[in-house]
């Protein structure tokens, strides 16, 4: 299949806003950047469009799509009912980083909602993102625009290496702002309850509803999860990760005696910008500084491609904050790591 690539100021022309709303009118798909991560963008009310999003990303079909409406005022059209908890979400973070579950009405198709009766809602506020919505004219469902398992794309060219070929049209956006994935929140619970960390963090939610909220976005093993999501791998390197716990001096002793012991493996690191000139090897990534969440926020799933790029079999890397942001970029992490952690 062709792709066309696109940029931000090819969208002031009106020829490519029709080829845009042709490709999602007619079924195809648009990846596109959004503040957190790139979507791969296909027509929401489309069963057979949104058939093409989990084809061309590998994933599972009971793992539910987020719906992305252009602005807050197009809820209505798409859910039961919206609680009065969300109204005070939305207008506190709306457009932003936060995603809500609704029970859905019956013009969104099971398909994108993994069979379930409820649907997952976000209103983006990159502007790229609204305005493809806009040219659209009609919501998209769009997951992050990854191969299914990979890390999540934060960069036009992760894009261009997972969907070149695959999709109608790319959108280069440059870097992704947060670089994590929404929030997810869902309110057809009893209790508001986080099934995904991201950028609106418990905080920012409880300060808002004036109320607590459950967090269940950590899974053990032996627990059902409540989202689809939770349940596959994700957000993995191809190299097996261990997390480190421990004093600083620590990490850097223990990762220089890996590298100085297992001279016929192929050992990556990602550490802090703090560590990076005491860890003694070249395949190394610089996550950005301890004292800074929201940079090592967006390079982690940088991070992580760039792993598969030196094509190491280990990584090591370390805990990092887990308060407020760091809870988000902790939950990737572990995850992407299959909880693999060591203290030294
Ligand atoms: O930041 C984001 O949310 C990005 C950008 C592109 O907007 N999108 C994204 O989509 O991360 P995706 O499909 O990769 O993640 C959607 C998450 C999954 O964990 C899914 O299981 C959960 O939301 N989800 C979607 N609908 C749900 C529902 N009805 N009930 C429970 N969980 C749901
Ligand atoms: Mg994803």
């Amino acid at each position: 299949m062709k792709t066309t690539i696109y940029n931000q100021i090819d969208l002031q022309n009106t020829n490519v806003q029709h080829h845009i709303k042709d490709v999602i009118q007619s079924g195809g798909i648009v990846v596109f950047p959004t503040e957190t991560v790139y979507g791969i963008g296909a027509n929401a009310l489309d069963k057979n469009a949104a058939k093409k999003v989990y084809e061309v990303k590998g994933r599972p079909s009971d793992n539910p799509l987020i719906v992305h409406i252009e602005k807050p005022e197009d809820l209505s059209r798409y859910v039961e009912v919206i609680p009065d908890d969300a109204n005070g979400l939305i207008k506190a973070f709306w457009p932003g980083p936060l995603t809500i579950i609704f029970q859905k009405r019956d013009i969104i198709p099971t398909t994108i909602t993994g069979g379930l009766n409820t649907v997952a809602i976000r209103c983006p506020s990159n502007p790229i993102a609204n305005a493809v919505i806009k040219f659209a004219s009609t919501p998209l469902c769009a997951p992050s625009a990854n191969i299914s398992g990979k890390p999540s794309s934060t960069l036009f060219e992760h894009v261009v290496d997972d969907m070149m070929g695959k999709v109608d049209v790319i959108i280069d956006g440059g870097k992704s702002q947060i670089g994590l994935e929404s929030t997810v929140l869902d309110l057809t619970s009893e209790e508001p309850t986080i099934l995904r960390p991201g950028f609106i963090t418990r905080q920012m939610i409880e300060t808002v509803l004036n109320k607590s909220v459950l967090d269940k976005s950590v899974v053990t093993p032996t627990e059902v999860p409540k989202s689809p999501g939770m349940k596959y791998k994700h957000y993995a390197p191809s190299g097996v990760i261990t997390v480190l716990y421990g004093k600083e001096v620590d990490i850097i002793n223990y990762i220089n005696t890996q590298l100085s012991t297992n001279l016929n493996v192929k050992i990556g690191v990602i550490c802090s910008t703090e560590l990076y000139d005491k860890i003694q090897t070249s395949r190394k990534f610089d996550i950005g500084s301890m004292s800074n969440d929201a940079e090592v926020a967006s390079n982690l799933f940088i991070a992580l491609r760039k792993m598969d790029e030196l094509g190491v079999d280990i990584i090591y890397t370390h805990a990092f904050s887990e308060l407020e942001l760091g809870n988000a970029t902790m939950n990737r992490l572990l995850k992407a790591s299959s909880y693999n952690i060591k203290k030294v």
